[in-house]
C-alpha cells in the first residue's frame, strides 16, 4: 500500500436538472482517475455533493407547488441512480443543504470576518414589486439598450453582444410575474478578495494549474480583484448568514464548501481524520476536477476563502472543456440534449466511458462526442481488438484443455513487455492523458492479434499432435487479454470485472514489472463481454432526446453566475393574443448586409399591400444573395423597432436552433405575397 492520501472531487451539479451528456465529461473523467489511484494502491476518496441552494431552485419547487427541499430530495436520487448506472463510484454523495455544510460554511464566514475580510454595503437592485424578491439579473427581460432588440437579459443582448447592467435594460419587466421591477435598497455583504491579490499572484503560479488556466489567471489578477457579493435577500433558499437576519449566503460561497461537508459527512461514516486532509500542515493532496467555466470560483475564490479561514489549499485544479455533440453545442432541437438516463435507456455506458477516455486529455479543449466515430471506435478497439482476443482463444481452452491454461508462457518476452507497458500506461493516467493511455493499450491489443494472426490457432487445431502449440498459443492469448484488462479496468470497470469473473482470479491492482502469467490455471466459460454498438440505438438515443425538448427545461452549459443556468419558461400565449399578431408571406424584394453589423441582413419585403424594411438576424445562415425572390413569413403589425441602422417595420419568422440551421420558407408557386396565415 502507498501512502498517498488523496482526496477527490467533481464539481456538485446543480439540483435543478438532469445529468446530462456534457456533465459526464466530468464525472468519467474523474472516476477514472479515482479508480487508477485505487487499482494503484494509493488511499484515494472520491466525493461529491447535490448543488442545492439559489433562487433557480426555490423558484422551481415554487411552480412544482413543492417544498425546494422536496425537490432537491427527488433530484438528488435521481443524480445519483444516473452516476451509478454509468459506474461512476463517489465514496460520498452528499447535499449542500446538510447540516455539515452550515456549520462550515458559517466557520468559514465567521474566521474570514473575524479577520476583517468582510465588508458591507448597502447597494440598489431590481426588484420584483410582485413577488416581493429582488431579481437577478436573468430574471430580468427587456429591450437591449444598445440595438433594441426584445426580450433580452438583464445582463447582456444577443442580438447585438452588448453587456449591460439591468437598470439600463428599457422596458424591463420581470421573468417572474411579468411586472415591471423597481428599484430598491438593500445591505450586502462582500469578500474582500482584493486582500488575497498576493497569496492568490503567488498561488496561481505555484504549479497547482494547468498552463492555459494559470495564463488566464495572470490576466485576471492584473485586472485587479474586486469585492465579490456573498449575501442574497430573503427570501432565499440556503442558509442565513450569521448576525444578519433576512440575509443569506450566495449559493455560491457555500457550494465549495460543500466538498468539505461531504467528506466530513464521509469521515463520520467510516471514522476517517477530517482533520489530516484539510487543516494547514496537512501532507495529503487535494484535486478539484471541473469545467472551464467555473475557474473563477475555483482559482480565486475558494483558495482565497481557505486561505482566509485557515485551511488547506488544494493541491490542483483540473479544468476540462466542454462537450459538442457531432461538432455543435449540444442542441434539444438536434436531438444532442442527451440526458444520461436516455443515454442508458438504449446503451451500453462503458462505451461513453471508452468514448470519453479516448478523446480526453489534460488540457481544457473541448471534446466532440460524434456519433459515426463513437460506434466505430467502440466496436473495433474493445469489441473488435480486446473482446476478440479472448474469445478468439477461450473457445479452444475450453473445448480442447478443459478450461485450463498451460503450465509455461511460451512467449515470455511478448508478455514481459506487456507488463513493462503498465509505467507507461500510469504515467498517462496519472497525468490525465487518457487519449494517450488509450492509444498505448490499444496498440498493445493490435500487437497480441497480431500474435494471434501469425500463430494461427484455427489452422493449428487441426493438425494432429499440435495440441501443446495450440494450448501455449491460446494461453498466451488470454494472458495477454488479462493485461489489457487490467489497464483498461478504470475506464470499463464492468467490463474488466467480467473479465476476471471469466479469468477465474481476485480484482486486479495494477500490474508491476514482476507481474506474472497465469500458469496451469483453470479459466471460467467465456461469455460474449460486449457487443457492438447498434446503430438504430443512437437514432433511438436522438429520437428520444428531440422528444424530451417539451419535457425539460433549459440548462446551459456555461454559466458563469448559477442564476445564468436558469431559463424561465415562457408563459403560455392565450389564443386571443396570438390572434392579434397579423402573419403575411412576405415576398424578399432586395436583401443586403449591413456594414458594422455580423448578425443582421437589411431586407426589403412585400407583404402583399405594401413595402416595408425589416433588420433580420439571420445572416449566419443566409448569404443576401440567396434570399432574393424567397417568400418568408412575418409578423406585419409589430410596433416598429428603432434600431442602430434603421426602423425594422416587421419580424421575419425563423425557426431553428441558430448558426447555419436558421430557416426561411422556400419560394412557392402557390403562394401569394401578402397572403394571410390562419
Ligand atoms: O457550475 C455548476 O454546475 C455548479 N453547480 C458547480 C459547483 S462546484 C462547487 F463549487 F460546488
Ligand atoms: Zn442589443
Amino acid at each position: 500500500m502507498s501512502d498517498r492520501k488523496i482526496l477527490v472531487t467533481s464539481a456538485l451539479p446543480y439540483a435543478n436538472g438532469p445529468i446530462h451528456l456534457g456533465h459526464l465529461v466530468e464525472y468519467i473523467q474523474t472516476d477514472i482517475w479515482v479508480r487508477f489511484q485505487k487499482q494503484r494502491g494509493n488511499r484515494c476518496y472520491f466525493v461529491c455533493a447535490d448543488d442545492t441552494h439559489g433562487t433557480p431552485i426555490m423558484l422551481k419547487a415554487d411552480r412544482e407547488g413543492i417544498t425546494p427541499e422536496a425537490l432537491i430530495a427527488q433530484v438528488g436520487k435521481e443524480h445519483l441512480a444516473d452516476f451509478t448506472a454509468f459506474g461512476v463510484a463517489f465514496d460520498n454523495y452528499h447535499s449542500t443543504h446538510s447540516e455539515e455544510n452550515k456549520i462550515f460554511s458559517e466557520l468559514i464566514y465567521t474566521r474570514l470576518r473575524e479577520a476583517g475580510h468582510i465588508s458591507s454595503r448597502t447597494i440598489t437592485q431590481a426588484y420584483d414589486p410582485v413577488k416581493n424578491m429582488f431579481l437577478p439579473d436573468r430574471f430580468i427581460k427587456g429591450d437591449c439598450p444598445k440595438c433594441g432588440a426584445t426580450d433580452q437579459y438583464g445582463d447582456g443582448c444577443e442580438v447585438c453582444g452588448a453587456t449591460y447592467s439591468p437598470t439600463e435594460l428599457k422596458n424591463a419587466v420581470s421573468a417572474i410575474s411579468g411586472e415591471k421591477p423597481i428599484e430598491k435598497d438593500s445591505v450586502h455583504y462582500f469578500f474582500n478578495l482584493a486582500d488575497f491579490t498576493d497569496m492568490l499572484a503567488a498561488w496561481t503560479q505555484a504549479g497547482h494549474l494547468q498552463a492555459e488556466v494559470r495564463n488566464k489567471l495572470a490576466e485576471w489578477l492584473e485586472g485587479g480583484l474586486q469585492q465579490w457579493d456573498i449575501s442574497r435577500d430573503a427570501p432565499y433558499f440556503g442558509f442565513e448568514i450569521p448576525d444578519a437576519p433576512g440575509k443569506y449566503f450566495y449559493v455560491w460561497l457555500d457550494a465549495p464548501i460543500g466538498y468539505m461537508a461531504s467528506f466530513k459527512n464521509l469521515c463520520d461514516k467510516q471514522s476517517l481524520n477530517f482533520d489530516e486532509f484539510w487543516t494547514t500542515e496537512s501532507n495529503t493532496e487535494l484535486y478539484h476536477f471541473i469545467g472551464k467555466d467555473i475557474i473563477y470560483f475555483h482559482a480565486l475564490f475558494w483558495p482565497a476563502m481557505l486561505s482566509g479561514a485557515n485551511f488547506r489549499t488544494p493541491t490542483a485544479i483540473f479544468a476540462h472543456g466542454f462537450l459538442t455533440v457531432n461538432g455543435e453545442k449540444m442542441s434539444k432541437s438536434r436531438g444532442t440534449f442527451i440526458t444520461a438516463r436516455t443515454y442508458l435507456d438504449h446503451l451500453n455506458p462503458e462505451y461513453l466511458r471508452y468514448y470519453f477516455a479516448a478523446k480526453l486529455s489534460a488540457g481544457v479543449d473541448d471534446i466532440d462526442l460524434n456519433f459515426d466515430d463513437f460506434s466505430q471506435r467502440v466496436n473495433s478497439d474493445l469489441v473488435g481488438k480486446v473482446v476478440n482476443i479472448a474469445s478468439r482463444c477461450s473457445g479452444f481452452i475450453n473445448k480442447r484443455f478443459a478450461n485450463s491454461l498451460s503450465a509455461e508462457c511460451s512467449e515470455p518476452d511478448l508478455f514481459l513487455e506487456f507488463v513493462k507497458a503498465n509505467e507507461t500506461i500510469a504515467d498517462f493516467y496519472e497525468a490525465r492523458e487518457f487519449g494517450k493511455a488509450m492509444r498505448e493499450i490499444m496498440a498493445l491489443a493490435d500487437k497480441a492479434n497480431q500474435y494471434i494472426d501469425e500463430k494461427k490457432p484455427w489452422l493449428v487445431a487441426k493438425q494432429e499432435g499440435q495440441d501443446a502449440l495450440l494450448h501455449d498459443i491460446c494461453s498466451v492469448g488470454i494472458n495477454l487479454f488479462r493485461l489489457l484488462a487490467v489497464y483498461l479496468k478504470p475506464v470499463i470497470p464492468a467490463l474488466a470485472t467480467e473479465a476476471e469473473r471469466f479469468l477465474n482470479i481476485e480484482s486486479q491492482t495494477w500490474p508491476t514489472h514482476h507481474s506474472q502469467p497465469l500458469l496451469n490455471h483453470t479459466v471460467n466459460d467465456f461469455k460474449p463481454l460486449m457487443t457492438r454498438v447498434d446503430a438504430d440505438k443512437i437514432a433511438a438515443i436522438v429520437e428520444a432526446s428531440k422528444e424530451n425538448l417539451e419535457k425539460t427545461v433549459a440548462q446551459t452549459q456555461a454559466p458563469v453566475e448559477k442564476e445564468k443556468l436558469f431559463e424561465p419558461i415562457a408563459d403560455v400565449v392565450d389564443f386571443n393574443d396570438f390572434a392579434k399578431l397579423d402573419l403575411r408571406i412576405a415576398k424578399i424584394i432586395k436583401a443586403e448586409s449591413i456594414e458594422g453589423s455580423d448578425k443582421l441582413l437589411h431586407l426589403i419585403v412585400d407583404i402583399g399591400d405594401e413595402v416595408r424594411t425589416i433588420f433580420a438576424g439571420i445572416k449566419s445562415a443566409y448569404a443576401p444573395e440567396d434570399l432574393e425572390g424567397k417568400l418568408t413569413l412575418v409578423i406585419a403589425n409589430l410596433a416598429p423597432r428603432k434600431m442602430r441602422f434603421g426602423t425594422s417595420e416587421g419580424m421575419v419568422l425563423a425557426a431553428g436552433p441558430g448558426g447555419k440551421d436558421i430557416w426561411i420558407l422556400s419560394p412557392d408557386e402557390g403562394a401569394v405575397a401578402g397572403m394571410r396565415v390562419k
